[in-house]
């Protein structure tokens, strides 16, 4: 039986109040465009009924503005997970209107087939085609689509005519067993393919294919600043030294590299450094500096979760397909940032933290240690895993009115157990093989603002009076209460305590 074309508005019919829905995608690469705000529209209506219409969203990570923005302005979320990056949904996760649950992207998908997350009700996958058969070939970005296909009661497909045929082959579809099935991922080079090019999914459960012609928009970067030039260049000369210093193999290991600005500058200034030979990439995001790094011939190699590219870059991807063919391999999230590939291939992980305190510790998710900024993405499954962790951020932020190096994290996603390297544009702390106190030592005086180290040695001054990681609890967050009270951290006076 043929699968009928069905319009959006026909579509979100299918979506019931309370229903859980697993969307594709990951970033704005792959993610569904027309049926969500379709959703959305619905849910005003039924509360302009009377009625409560809230559904639980589940996607492989950020999605774009109409998902988790037409759904959050709408009022129509009840449960989020795993990531969110949208201004309109941080909004309303902070003040508890959405239910969320911020997670390490790799798990989600074992975690819902464990069942601890119930049924998934529907599915939406954005296609750049599907067969009879059920067989589907995804878009740019994967997600967690294969197993929300796999347990979704029903399947609505978005049809989008704006992606590239050229794409087919580009996938790696697999979900592993659960326990006590599970075997080993057969992944032992970033380019290993497992799996299969396309998605099979049960033709009966597809209620209908939507077709969208939205191409869907991915922000490009702001230019580089000084600041992240030079945090840039600090980790180009790290992973030079340790190249030098024989503690990478000669070959070098596979790459994975957080979003944003940072991470721009970093891979820009690996291509340029003559010290760094070829690498290839184990990551969940290939940006547009990727892309840029294999026409320079520097990154021979890219496994990701996501093809999260800029509209002209993406074009010039799909001209120069044949050259980058063998060079990309798109998987789901489970797979893309899997901790026991992580671990095998010896992974060198470089994500950015919204602070770090002074034993190592980093807060990459709550501003203040309670507003939400977007969430642990992936940076949890490379960084607990991988050959070496580097976190990097600014030493101040708003001008210098706030410390990224505080004494104590308000909040903490990675622990000093999984944090190796952190590196400002001020310097490198390596901080391997170090106590407490010298890890403290290292950082304040090679990654902290001068502005800021004078604080920090008083902090560390009055704390050492403590044990083994010395703290002052009274004076543990001073630098943020102070930032509250006052609006500028660098006024805090330690002599109080
Ligand atoms: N306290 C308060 N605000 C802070 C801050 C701090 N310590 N550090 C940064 N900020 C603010 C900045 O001022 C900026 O605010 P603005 O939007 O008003 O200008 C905002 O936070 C983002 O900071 P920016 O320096 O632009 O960093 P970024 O874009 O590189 O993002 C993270 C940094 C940590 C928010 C981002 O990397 C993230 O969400 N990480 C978690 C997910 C992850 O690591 N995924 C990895 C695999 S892709």
């Amino acid at each position: 039986m043929a699968i009928p074309f069905i319009t959006a508005a026909e579509a979100a019919e299918y979506v019931k109040n309370g229903d859980s829905v697993g969307l594709s995608g990951f970033t704005a690469a792959g993610t569904p465009k027309i049926v969500p705000p379709a959703i959305a529209e619905k849910a005003i209506k039924e509360h302009e009924a009377g009625r409560e219409f809230r559904i639980n969203m589940f996607t492989g990570a950020s999605t774009n503005d109409y998902c988790d923005g037409a759904l959050a302005r709408a009022k129509a979320l009840n449960f989020r997970t795993p990531y969110q990056s949208t201004g309109d949904s941080r909004k309303a996760l902070n003040c508890h209107e959405i239910h969320y649950v911020d997670g390490h992207l790799s798990e989600l998908t074992q975690n819902m087939r464990y069942g601890f997350f119930g049924d998934i009700d529907v599915a939406i996958l954005e296609v750049q085609d599907v067969n009879e058969n059920g067989e589907i070939v995804l878009g740019a970005g994967v997600g967690n689509a294969p197993t929300m296909a796999m347990m979704a009661k029903k399947i609505i497909i978005e049809l989008n005519s704006t992606i590239n045929p050229s794409i087919r082959g580009l996938h790696d579809i697999y979900i592993p067993l659960d326990p006590p099935y599970r075997r080993e991922i057969p992944i032992y080079r970033p380019s290993d393919r497992i799996g299969s090019e396309v998605l099979k999914v049960d033709p009966k459960k597809i209620v209908g294919i939507v077709k969208s012609d939205n191409p869907g928009h991915v922000a490009p970067f702001t230019p580089a600043d000084e600041t992240t030039l030079q945090i840039g260049a600090n980790v180009c000369q790290f992973l030079a030294n340790e190249l030098k210093a024989g503690r990478m193999p000669k070959e070098f290991l596979p790459l994975q590299s957080g979003v944003g600005n940072v991470a721009n500058a970093v891979l820009y200034g690996l291509r340029d450094n003559p010290d760094i030979p070829k690498f290839t990439m184990y990551t969940e995001v290939v940006q547009d500096s990727v892309i840029n790094l294999m026409e320079h011939g520097k990154c021979t190699f890219a496994s990701t979760c996501s093809l999260s590219l800029s509209d002209e870059t993406m074009d010039e991807f799909f001209k120069n397909i044949d050259f980058f063919r063998d060079k990309v391999l798109i998987r789901p999230g489970e797979i893309s940032n899997n901790p026991e590939v992580v671990r095998r291939l010896g992974i060198i992980s470089m994500n950015t933290a919204l602070e770090a305190d002074i034993f190592g510790n980093v807060n990459s998710t709550h501003v203040l240690g309670s507003k939400m900024m977007n969430g642990i993405g992936g940076s949890g499954d490379f960084t607990r895993n991988a050959y070496v962790s580097i976190f990097s951020c600014p030493s101040i932020t708003k001008g210098g009115l706030i410390s990224n190096i505080v004494p104590m994290v308000s909040h903490v996603d990675h622990s000093e157990h999984s944090v190796n390297i952190l590196i400002t544009e001020q310097g490198i702390a390596d901080l391997r093989g170090k106590d407490p106190v010298q890890r403290a030592e290292t950082i304040i005086e090679n990654c902290a603002h001068p502005t800021y180290r004078p604080l920090l040695r008083d902090y560390l001054k009055i704390a050492k009076a403590g044990g083994h990681t010395p703290h002052t609890l009274e004076a543990a967050l001073a630098f943020h209460e102070e930032f509250i009270a006052s609006g500028d951290m660098s006024k805090t006076d330690f002599g109080k305590y």
